[in-house]
């Protein structure tokens, strides 16, 4: 079965053609061509993503994108996936008017995925190396722990499309304190990226900084309390005269303590990620970990998730290819294909509409 998935809910315009085997439910899915055209140059300058010019974009890109990848016809296609939500709602829409007409034009039927479902189905993709290997995906129940620029949560997914909502961010989500503490650093959007590169050169314990709810017997997570702590730091060294972030060249030592608290404010994040995540794990005893969104491109909190998951509990921990942590159009098709094995699942390509706050639950 194959499968056409469209991503447009942020900064990304995406789409990837997909295949997959129906009578081996099971086996993962894999990737035909996968297009990711980023906006974030245009972004950079407002600071974050501004949703009308975010449309706009989408709209510039995403036909020439389908001319180049996808038959005109349709032909080959057997349904396709967008994401209906969350998001932006002006960048949602285009995505989801794009899917919409094809449908209807192709008599194909059409899928309606949630953004944050597809991040976690970016770990049944096979692609180059793990698709010559031996096929292992997930077993369930799976343990998902999801950190993005706008969600931080722990999800258990008991079946394929069934998910139960165990813990998430009262505030911040994880990759928004990256972006957010990027910037009180003078780094640009989005912060992730750069926080963990220049942490490459810090001292991860040159700072105590706080582990929101780590004392709770829950499975929330809140960063603004860690945003705040680095932020009084920051005025405190500028008040020193330890640190002046309005030039690089201000202080010959200021990349070194930009990059202490760096590392020191990763390490905050990836404890109490790490830490939660067994928690839950200890509480519903999952077969599998599963780590997506965007800041599992965070290679400490890859590592040390591996890391803890094996020595605590002798679990497996899923993360995804570096190229399918960030937003793509692989996860959206990888997550529709297995909502297709379900007529239940087809939209209708007259009335699907977006929902910027849909719900994986
Ligand atoms: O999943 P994603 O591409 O978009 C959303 O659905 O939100 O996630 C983007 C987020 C941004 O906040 C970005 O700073 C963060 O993922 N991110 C990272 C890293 N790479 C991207 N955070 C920490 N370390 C990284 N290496
Ligand atoms: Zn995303």
């Amino acid at each position: 079965m194959k499968i056409l998935g469209i991503e447009t809910s942020c900064d990304e315009t995406a789409i990837s053609l997909v295949s997959g085997d129906s009578s081996s439910f099971d086996s993962g899915v894999s990737v035909e061509n996968s297009v990711v055209l980023s906006q974030i140059q245009t972004h950079e300058k407002y600071g974050g993503v501004v949703p009308e010019v975010a449309a706009r974009k989408h709209l510039e890109a995403i036909f020439p994108m389908l001319k180049g990848e996808v038959p005109s016809d349709g032909f080959g296609i057997d349904a396709i996936a967008v994401t209906a939500g969350p998001g932006l709602a002006p960048a949602l829409r285009v995505g989801v008017e794009v899917a919409k007409t094809l449908a209807w034009m192709w008599h194909k039927p059409l899928v309606a995925v949630n953004h944050l479902e597809g991040h976690i189905y970016a770990n049944w993709i096979l692609d180059g190396e793990n698709s010559k290997s031996k096929i292992v995906c997930p077993e369930f129940p799976a343990l998902c722990l999801l950190v993005s620029g706008g969600h931080s949560e722990l999800i258990l997914m008991k079946a394929h499309g069934d998910f139960e909502r165990i813990g998430e961010t009262l505030d911040d989500a994880a990759g928004e304190a990256f972006d957010k503490v990027a910037k009180m650093l003078g780094l640009g959007y989005p912060g992730g990226p750069a926080i963990s590169k220049l942490a490459e050169n810090g001292n991860k314990e040159a700072f105590d900084f706080p582990r929101g709810l780590l004392d709770k017997p829950n499975f929330d997570f809140s960063f603004s309390g860690l945003k705040t702590s680095v932020l009084y730091t920051l005025r405190k060294l500028a008040d020193a005269g330890k640190m002046d972030l309005s030039g690089v060249d201000a202080h010959a030592d200021t990349n070194k303590v930009q990059a202490d608290i760096a590392a020191s404010f990763q390490e905050a994040v990836v404890d109490v990620l790490v830490r939660k995540t067994m928690r839950a794990a200890e509480k519903f005893k999952p077969t599998s970990i599963v780590l997506a969104g965007g800041v599992a491109a965070n290679k400490e909190l890859r590592e040390r998730l591996i890391s803890t998951a094996k020595k605590e509990f002798n679990l497996p921990v899923f993360v995804p290819q570096f190229k399918y942590s960030m937003d793509n159009a692989a996860m959206i098709a990888v997550a529709g294909f297995f909502r297709a094995q379900d007529e239940k699942n087809f939209a209708d390509p007259l009335t699907l509409a977006v929902d910027p706050n849909l719900d994986i639950v």
